[in-house]
């Protein structure tokens, strides 16, 4: 018998959720972002699962690498770009587009002296005020990449830092920066991403870059993935490992800061911080145990949480647990932990088995 913690993987729902995209921004092509392994899914299984996406996006040469050779020919845009001469020519070896932010990434491609061709799409802060050309400074970018032997601009991209609060005025005035900064050059425009594709059609441009929408989850802070017709690809499993009773007043776990309120039912179940379960999760957060709700009480440990049993005390060792899935939302469990579902979803760890359906 192994430890019981697993992670199962719909694949087949990201190509639903890819088809929802189109959907919602028809015509546009998409650029799926499967960086960070795939925010937590498996980024060749993902490319695999998303092949009728026009690109992919990644955050580094290390990523685009392990699709490469994985055999993955789509076009791949690194998000980041590069970040040191070195590898400037294993771009153009293994065909990758790159993204240009920084004004010290010209002059490196200045410097190469390519011999291939080297597709670049250049980044705008528009607003965001994090990675990005200023709009002050992007005809000079204009004027020193078409003149570098090689480099050839397909067009330019931006990033929303609002997009998912839908009342926010920044959204307009960041697409407005953009447009007005890139009028006078040729090339594709990029500005949304899952929030931007679902709320925001003035932002759809050439191409989308949804991340978290493809994986059925939703960017919004008070939403979930299935009121956009999205379908959640990971669900956590484990298993209730020990059920044990206690009485009033005895104290739950490290800190004893959970106190049994009459004589109960306490299950312990096989998941902690350890396998990727937030750490921050509070009492009272749902967990499922034989597909009912029931409350996650005292503090997560590394590799256990308890749950109060009381409205199910027919509950025994090896009953299923469901931790979030289609059937608890990640958002849900996001929220009681104060945190998003991105960073649940990529925190999974290597601990947890991987089940592909
Ligand atoms: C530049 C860029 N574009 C698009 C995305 C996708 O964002 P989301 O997962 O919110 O759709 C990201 C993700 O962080 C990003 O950094």
């Amino acid at each position: 018998m192994t430890r019981p913690t697993q992670a199962i993987l719909d694949l087949p729902v990201l190509a639903h959720n890819l088809r929802r995209v189109h959907e919602l921004a028809p015509g546009r092509r998409i650029m799926a972002v499967i960086k960070a392994n795939a925010y937590g899914h498996g980024m060749v299984k993902a490319a695999n699962a998303l092949r009728d996406a026009d690109a992919f996006a990644v955050a580094c040469l290390d990523e685009a690498l392990i699709l490469r050779e994985a055999g993955i020919s789509h076009p791949l845009v690194l998000l980041e770009g590069f970040f040191s001469p070195d590898e400037i020519p294993l771009l153009s070896q293994y065909q990758l587009i790159t993204v240009v932010h920084h004004e010290e990434q010209l002059a490196m491609l200045e410097a190469a002296k390519l011999g291939a061709a080297l597709p670049v799409w250049v980044k705008v802060d528009s607003g965001m005020h994090r990675l990005g050309l200023a709009p002050r400074e992007v005809a000079e970018a204009w004027r020193r990449l078409t003149a570098c032997a090689g480099v050839q601009v397909l067009g330019f991209m931006t990033h929303l830092a609002n997009a998912d609060h839908r009342d926010d005025p920044l959204t307009l005035q960041q697409v407005e920066r953009f447009t007005e900064a890139v009028a006078p050059y040729r090339g594709e425009r990029s500005i949304a991403n899952s929030a931007a594709v679902l709320t925001w059609p003035q932002t759809h441009g050439d191409w989308v870059r949804p991340g978290i929408m493809l994986y059925g989850v939703s960017p919004f802070a008070d939403g979930i993935g299935e009121s956009h017709g999205l379908k959640p690809a990971m669900s956590l499993y484990s298993q209730l490992m020990a059920v044990n009773h206690f009485k009033r007043g005895d104290r739950i776990g490290y800190g004893g800061e959970w106190e049994c309120p009459e004589d109960m039912p306490v299950g312990v179940v096989a998941i902690g911080y350890g396998d990727g379960y937030p750490r921050h999760a509070k009492s009272g957060t749902p967990v499922l145990v034989n597909n009912k709700r029931v409350p996650l009480i005292g503090r997560v440990s590394m590799d256990m949480i308890c749950v109060d049993l009381r409205s199910q005390p027919q509950a025994r060792n090896g009953d299923p647990v469901c931790l979030w899935g289609s059937a608890l939302p990640v958002e849900e469990i996001a929220r009681c932990a104060g945190t998003i579902p991105y960073e649940l979803l990529c925190r999974v760890t290597s601990r947890v088995r991987v089940r592909i359906e």
